[in-house]
């Protein structure tokens, strides 16, 4: 017998703030049992006059049905608006079993998800919502995350309002990565609340407030972020660059990752796809101002390199879309990877012509394929060491990082082989 599963996507087209309906999704399975996923684009969407594409790599505008069989049958597209580790972890948590199917985690999901997706059972779209979690549930949020994490969400003492945060919190959230985080409302925004995890070798959150501004510092186009305390515990929060409010509600822009862009995914069988020179190819192709993102990736990629943000993988990177026109988002998600080798350390994504590893020589290798000459490419990143090398320090004490979080992670900072010349060995 084959099992089919079906919902219907909506999306919130630019300029507006209530979900439209625009395709319906199946994944059946072919007569071996392999799951294969067909999206078509309903006849009214299409009729509109102010469609958009869902994304455009696989999902162009158009009445073909498109197809595929790789991910368990779920598109690029679609597989950025699910939850990833961490909110697939809550939804198992809630759902009382591991090993839910894709399409359990997609329906399962909160609508928080990044871009301007919405999936559901119903032809009609839902009414937007109008209630978010605040920052002042962010203790009781940091407190469930902490549970989960431990696997004790039970024991939690569940007086009125903590039944009500618990409530917010297990229905998770459809934001990727593997940290525990939520998404909160403060000061007619929205922001992921990055929590502090008990496997953080430094304070995490300030850390990555640093690191975030030490990039502002270098020129980069980054999302806002701030520190706000609770319980004790320090919380990251990074505005979502994909919500903006207005009096009718939140704006959502479509958002797509790079891992879509490059037509890959997270298996390690993959991981020989990533690269940011055919990222580059792509972004030459979708963006509406592809010198400007292009020389922003290329910087992206050196202050990668420089501070030994080792996990920049591909869900780490996306485009936007606040109307038709396609742009690099702002960076998001820049850690130092904890890291001893003091000779060779590799990037996420080849980054030159020798592959992932994370040195100058390498870096300025493919600056053709980002539309730069080779001297503005120097420049880059001559530019980018100077001023890494002499603000880290003041950007972490800023972010109120301890002495012991400096040195914890001072070897991640433009460590010694960023400057060897392999060619000349
Ligand atoms: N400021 C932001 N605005 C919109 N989406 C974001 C923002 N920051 C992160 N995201 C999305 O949320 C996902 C998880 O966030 P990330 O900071 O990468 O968490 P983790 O450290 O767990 O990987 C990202 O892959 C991206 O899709
Ligand atoms: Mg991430």
């Amino acid at each position: 017998m084959t099992s089919e599963r079906e919902c219907f996507v909506y999306i919130v087209l630019p300029g507006e703030t209530e979900f439209v309906t625009a395709a319906r999704f199946r994944v059946s399975q072919t007569r071996d049992g392999e799951p294969v996923g067909e999206l078509v684009y309903g006849k009214n969407y299409l009729a509109r006059n102010n469609t958009v594409e869902l994304d455009p790599i696989e999902l162009r505008l158009g009445n073909d049905k498109f197809e595929t069989a790789r991910m368990n049958g779920v598109f690029g597209a679609i597989r950025d608006a699910m939850p990833d580790y961490w909110g697939r972890r809550v939804i198992e948590r809630n759902a009382g079993k591991v090993g839910l199917g894709e399409f359990d985690y997609l329906m399962l999901g909160a609508d928080d998800r990044a871009g301007a997706l919405g999936f559901g059972l119903n032809a009609e779209p839902p009414a937007p919502r109008r209630n978010f979690n605040r920052t002042l549930d962010l203790e009781k949020l940091q407190e469930m995350a902490e549970a989960i994490l431990n696997d004790q969400a039970d024991d939690i003492e569940n007086p009125h309002d903590v039944q009500q945060v618990q409530e917010l919190m297990l229905e998770g959230t459809s934001m990727g990565g593997a940290r525990p985080k939520a998404v909160v409302e403060d000061n007619n925004s929205l922001w992921v609340a990055k929590f502090s995890s008990p496997q953080d070798r430094w304070n995490q959150p300030r850390v990555e407030h640093a690191f975030l501004n030490l990039a502002k510092s270098c020129g980069l186009n980054v999302a806002d972020s701030k520190i706000v305390s609770a319980a004790g515990k320090d919380v990251l929060l990074v505005r979502r660059f994909d919500r903006d409010h207005t009096e009718e509600g939140y704006r959502r822009h479509r958002m797509v990752s790079a891992l879509t862009l490059l037509r890959s995914e997270e298996s390690p069988a993959a991981k020989g796809d990533w690269s940011y020179i055919l990222l580059a190819d792509e972004i030459r192709r979708t963006s509406s101002q592809p010198e400007q993102d292009l020389k922003e990736l290329f910087g992206r990629m050196c202050f990668n390199a420089l501070v030994s943000n080792l996990d920049d993988h591909p869900r780490n990177h996306a485009i936007l879309a606040k109307d038709a026109n396609w742009r690099l988002s702002p960076a998001y998600d820049l850690t130092p990877t904890p890291s001893i080798a003091l000779e060779n350390r590799d990037l996420a994504m080849a980054c030159g012509l020798h592959g992932r590893m994370a040195n100058k020589e390498n870096l300025l290798s493919g600056y053709g394929r980002f539309l730069l000459e080779t001297d503005n490419a120097r420049s880059i990143i001559d530019n980018m060491v100077e001023v890494v090398r002499s603000e880290w320090d003041a950007c972490l004490h800023r972010a109120g990082a301890s002495n012991k979080d400096c040195e914890a992670i001072s070897s991640s900072l433009i460590y010694e082989g960023f400057f060897n010349e392999k060619s000349k060995d």
